[in-house]
């Protein structure tokens, strides 16, 4: 019997690809969104690819009896939490929105979980939680540390949260998923990241640039203490990400009154240079950039250990940076200049 998951923030850019893959594995993803950074063009695609029809509830987390009637109507298994406002520098003049949004959905999310005996959970957080590491490459063991935004801070509430709350609620089992920083499209072309307005990401800001919808790509600093002085980061691949979320699913069988937090990586550090480098190289156009000034907050250099995420999801990534350039290069050659 194909089991029901939950996919809340389904139709953004990691729910989508993750939506996908739930179907590839034979389970039954539904999703349950309320399109305020996404289209619903999306759920059309993601269809194209599965071959399937994917059930949809439009509404917010937020809603108590919105959740429970889609909890009651759909009788999942399991949920994976994706819904959550992501950026970081918008979460430092609206921090209001960012906890009332992040940290309610989720409040509300594990009401009606543990009022409808649904036990498995996968939630989305962020190695935003480990700050400045001390020591490279950050393993689980690694101090998380005082969030300096917003958004950072509601990702370690969360698993505060839902730590506390697998004590309270006997049978639920959860973990939260630690991604560094997810980048590329489906293979496919029919799914990706669609940023609102100017991307503060790096890499849609190189695809807009090298489209011609940006005029250049600044580089924020490059007298950091790296080989080519530009922060280094573990950029890893939206599908190979996606796919771990799967593999968490089954490490949460037959588990109860269980948490875990897990780093999702490649285990490689990238610099920006290299980006920039990588990206002219394996989409043949040249990138208009220049050297500006540090942006405030930047962790000089951060990358993943992923011994924790082989021992126990058997899970590892797939992809390269290459690939990950390329079909977000393919990605964006199929949007239309806005
Ligand atoms: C940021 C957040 C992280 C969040 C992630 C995904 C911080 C400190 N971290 O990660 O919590 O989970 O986004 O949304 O904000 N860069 C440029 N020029 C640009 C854009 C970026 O040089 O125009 C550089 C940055 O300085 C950084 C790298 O590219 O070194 C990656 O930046 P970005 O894609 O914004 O991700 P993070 O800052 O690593």
């Amino acid at each position: 019997m194909r089991k029901n998951i939950i996919v809340t923030g389904g139709a953004g850019y990691i729910g989508s690809h993750t939506v996908v893959e739930l179907a590839a594995q034979g389970y039954t993803p539904i999703i349950i969104d309320n399109f305020c950074n996404s289209e619903k063009a999306v759920i059309k695609r993601i269809e194209a690819i599965t071959g399937e029809k994917t059930q949809v509830f439009e509404g917010n987390c937020t809603d108590k009896q919105f959740m429970t009637d889609v909890f009651a109507h759909t009788n999942p298994v399991g949920v994976i939490h994706f819904a959550a406002y992501k950026a970081v520098g918008e979460s430092v003049n609206k921090p209001l929105d960012y906890y009332y949004n992040n940290v309610v959905s989720l409040l509300v999310l594990l009401e009606v979980m543990k009022e409808t005996h649904c036990n498995q959970l996968v939630f989305s957080s962020s190695c935003t939680v480990y700050g400045t590491p001390e020591k490279l490459p950050v393993t689980e063991q690694s101090p998380t540390q005082k969030a300096i935004s917003p958004y950072g801070n509601t990702k370690q509430i969360a698993e505060d949260i839902i730590k506390d709350q697998v004590v309270a609620h006997s049978g639920l089992s959860a973990v939260a998923l630690r991604y560094f920083n997810p980048i590329g499209a489906h293979p496919s072309s029919l799914i990706g990241e669609l940023p609102l307005g100017i991307p503060s990401n790096l890499v849609p800001f190189v695809t807009q640039t090298a489209a011609g919808w940006r005029k250049e790509l600044t580089i924020f600093g490059n007298n950091y203490n790296t080989p080519d002085g530009t922060n280094i980061r573990d950029y890893i691949h939206v599908v190979d990400l996606a796919k771990a979320h799967v593999k968490t699913l089954e490490y949460l069988n037959g588990k109860n009154n269980f948490y875990d937090y897990i780093n999702v990586g490649t285990g490689k550090g990238t610099s920006v240079l290299e980006v920039v480098n990588t990206f002219e190289k394996v989409s043949g156009q040249k990138l208009n950039y220049k050297i500006g000034a540090r942006r405030a907050g930047d962790v000089e250099q951060i990358y993943a250990s992923v011994d924790k995420s082989k021992d126990v999801l058997n899970w590892k990534t797939a992809l390269t940076v290459e690939d990950a350039l390329r079909d977000a290069w393919n990605w964006q050659k199929t949007l239309p200049k806005p």
